[in-house]
């Protein structure tokens, strides 16, 4: 099967060069500028296109990979231009939309997929080594969902399914883990900074913590991973924290209670039964 790439930036070019790594075939390259197809080209020994539509009558697999806004601005054109045939596999890889931006290839009777790759890529050398242990999401037309699900099986890289109509859902959750959770240690960290304590000296500390964090829910899963003073229904600790960001973050304090609140709910699954406990937390959390 002979695939190919629109788009040439770290995507494209890594996810390229790891089907290459994995036995693949790979066509070629397009991208708005030569220079970027160019390195993609020679760092995947594959071909430049000259324009997309070339390389989409050349290939049986098209990855369309440029920046989200441009995925179906590009797709439009090479149906304009009759570049699509029957039973071609198109995909895109972005997480926040469907493949029913593709609908136009669909029209000349493509498959149309969008694929993401959960995983954030800053960087084309660790990406390669990063979609080692990536998993993947595969959304779009069941006709050739085996053939696809099939060649990440091949590279050794797990997939799950989802229905077209949850990829917004799919998204959110995926940004709570990598953006949301940059956020929260943020805001760990400014508290830390703000008693003294530099980012960086801050964040190696609680590296540990985090990491033994993470195990933990691997192990136990959230409910009974949960621990501290909320699970244990310690109102007075909870009732101090609040006051001491009130004297030196109060512009934070919102953020702390409204977090406070979700794991308040976290806690009242598996740990928190005491009613009394209960009831004392739920006033300093919503009403101090
Ligand atoms: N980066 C991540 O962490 C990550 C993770 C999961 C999924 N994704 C998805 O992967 C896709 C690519 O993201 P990326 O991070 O690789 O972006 P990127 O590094 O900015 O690369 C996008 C590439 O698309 C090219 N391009 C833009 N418009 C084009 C057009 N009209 N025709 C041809 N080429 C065009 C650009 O070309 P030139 O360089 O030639 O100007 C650029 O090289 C997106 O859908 C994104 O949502 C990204």
């Amino acid at each position: 099967m002979k695939m190919g790439f629109i788009g040439a930036g770290k995507v494209g070019t890594a996810f390229g060069a790891y089907l290459q790594r994995k036995g693949f075939a790979l066509q070629g390259y397009f991208s708005r500028s030569t220079d970027s197809a160019l390195k993609a080209a020679a760092s995947t020994n594959s071909f430049v296109y000259e324009t997309a539509k070339a390389l989409a009558k050349d290939v049986d697999f098209l990855w369309i990979t440029t920046t989200d806004d441009h995925i179906k601005e590009v797709c439009d054109h090479l149906a304009e231009e009759n570049a699509f045939r029957k039973g071609q596999i198109v995909a895109h890889m972005s997480g926040a939309s469907s493949s029913r931006i593709l609908y136009r290839a669909k029209e000349k009777g493509c498959f149309i997929y969008s694929i993401h790759p959960l995983q954030s890529f800053a960087d084309i050398g660790k990406a390669i080594e990063d979609l080692e242990h990536t998993y993947f999401s595969i959304e779009g037309d069941g006709e050739k969902m085996d053939v696809i699900e099939g060649l990440f099986q091949k590279m050794g890289n797990r997939t799950f399914r989802i229905a077209t109509e949850h990829k917004g859902l799919y998204h959110a959750a995926a940004c709570i883990f990598s953006n949301y959770l940059v956020t929260l240690m943020h805001q760990g960290l400014a508290y830390f900074e703000k008693i003294g304590i530099p980012k960086k000296e801050g964040f190696q500390a609680v590296l540990p913590l985090i990491l033994g964090t993470i195990e933990n829910i691997e192990a136990l899963g959230t409910a009974i991973a949960l621990t501290g003073p909320i699970a244990r229904g310690d109102g007075e600790t909870i009732f101090h924290h609040i006051q001491s960001i009130e004297e030196k973050m109060p512009e934070t304090l919102w953020f702390y209670k409204m977090m406070g609140q979700m794991t308040f709910h976290l806690a009242s699954v598996h740990k928190l039964k005491d009613p009394e406990k209960k009831e004392g937390l739920k006033k300093i959390l919503s009403e101090v």
